[in-house]
């Protein structure tokens, strides 16, 4: 059987950032640990004046053709995943076909293209289709483009504004891929939620708190349904585990309660329950609050062990070194994960050919992926070959009143005229809505 999996990854962030502890807390009277520490953000990114989803998209996606030598004969199918889109007719992929169309010899009317919504997770779920796609043998020899490209914003004042962020992660899915191979091992949880919304709405109806529980609820319901096709899985099993990552606090929660999972009957949870006593048993129903109170005061002192405290230093806290700087880039950011696991891979010289990743995806309304991926041979060349440092360095670092005139232009009903802060270099710009973009 071929293997089908991303053979190359790139990325393009937004050029502006907003420093969250040192500009956005003290505009907003909050103690910067409650970023560094408690959500686990230094900065979040944002579009410049003459950015959006297409131009971001775009230019990762010629950067990644760029450097893999393809034409747009390589590419059978562009599927942008975004939950940023402003056309409810045409797919942003055409928007970026026609950015690309500018620059390359031949075009893309032999492509199909699409646009996958469903929050975050439709990043993965252009992945899975762009496999299935290839698996069915439908492909014709050519690879399959996959963008997810998200502006986060939130309305101002509300409490998402601390997580907002930019940017696009262009992945080429083909056959013998250089990067990870994909598999049918993958599960679901999925359910009709209310709790992050956005109805013919730019700006997200957002319930943080809930948003949080549902994400633990269908992460847990996913691990299962992957367990029923994979077999139960065990903490070492797996090098990395990159979830999605609208900050990495909430990944703090998910990692605490995919361990637990992970160790049920193994000798760890056997030495732990020495350690800090056995999970409490509801008698009750499960919502009954001493319960809840117990179960809170387990899962701190499992994290407080030796035992999981050596786990999530090596299979989570990597994942989470580009989000910290970037906030959440929506579909892109599980993809972001991904890339931050192997980047740290790479700069401690660990061996990862064949190695397992267990990927864990999350869209709010709401539905959430573990699937497995195996890492490919040339790992390493395409991570070294990936810039990741330079982007985030370059970055414009905006004071208060800057971000809000950058949030005023990126707001669809303001749209307001913003100088830019930084020079185009070769890339796709955004020059109105509906507009055709231009390389400058
Ligand atoms: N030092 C250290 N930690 C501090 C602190 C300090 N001085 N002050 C606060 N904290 C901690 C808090 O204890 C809290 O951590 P815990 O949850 O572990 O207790 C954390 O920092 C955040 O503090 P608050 O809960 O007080 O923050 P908030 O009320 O401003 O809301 C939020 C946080 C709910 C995440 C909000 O930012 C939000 O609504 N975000 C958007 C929704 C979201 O991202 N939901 C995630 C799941 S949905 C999803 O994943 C899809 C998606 O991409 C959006």
């Amino acid at each position: 059987m071929t293997a089908v999996g991303i053979d190359a990854v790139e990325i393009w962030t937004g050029k502006l950032k907003l420093d969250l502890p040192g500009t956005f807390a003290p505009e907003k009277g909050d103690d910067p640990e409650k970023y560094t520490k408690g959500l686990g953000l230094n900065n979040s990114s944002f579009p410049d004046a003459y950015e959006d989803i297409v131009t971001m998209g775009a230019n990762a996606a010629h950067r990644l053709m760029e450097r893999k030598g393809l034409s747009p004969d390589d590419i059978g199918r562009i599927d942008v995943a975004t939950e940023s889109a402003f056309d409810n007719s045409k797919p942003v992929s055409t928007y970026v076909a026609g950015c690309l169309e500018q620059v390359y010899d031949g075009d893309f009317h032999h492509a199909n293209k699409g646009e996958r919504k469903f929050a975050c997770i439709a990043g993965t779920q252009s992945l899975d289709d762009a496999y299935n796609w290839i698996k069915a043998g439908r492909n014709r020899g050519r690879g399959a483009l996959v963008i997810a490209t998200d502006t986060a914003l939130y309305a101002r004042g509300d409490a998402g504004e601390a997580t907002q962020g930019a940017g696009a992660v262009a992945m080429y899915v083909t056959e013998d891929p250089d990067l990870v191979e994909l598999s049918t091992h993958q599960g679901y949880g999925s359910a009709d939620e209310t709790d992050f919304l956005k109805p013919n709405q730019q700006f997200p109806s957002v319930d943080g708190k809930r948003s949080i529980q549902v994400y633990l609820a269908r992460m847990r319901e996913a691990l299962e349904d992957f367990e029923s096709v994979a077999g139960a899985s065990h903490p070492d099993q797996y090098e990395y585990i990159p979830f999605h990552t609208p900050f990495p606090g909430m990944v703090r929660k998910a990692a605490v309660l995919g361990y637990r999972h992970m160790i049920r009957g193994t000798p760890i949870e056997e030495e732990l329950a020495a350690e800090i006593g056995e999970l409490p048993r509801p008698e009750g129903f499960a919502e009954d609050e001493d319960y809840q109170e117990a179960i809170r005061e387990y899962m701190d002192a499992l994290s407080d062990t030796d035992a999981y405290r050596e786990w999530y230093a090596e299979a989570i806290e990597p994942t989470l070194s580009v989000s910290r700087e970037v906030g959440n880039w929506y579909t892109g950011s599980v993809h972001l994960a991904r890339l931050s696991a192997l980047r740290d891979a790479a700069e401690k010289g660990t061996d990862m050919a064949g190695k397992k990743l267990l990927v864990g995806s999350y869209g709010s309304g709401a539905q959430a992926e573990i699937h497995a991926e195996t890492v490919a041979d040339e790992w390493d060349e395409e991570i070294e070959a990936i810039d990741v440092e330079s982007q985030l360095d370059r970055r414009y670092d905006l004071s208060f009143e800057e971000y809000e005139e950058v949030h005023d232009r990126h707001n669809h009903e303001k749209q307001t005229e913003l100088e830019p802060f930084t020079t185009p270099d070769g890339e796709f710009v955004f020059d109105g809505w509906g507009r055709m973009n231009e390389r400058k």
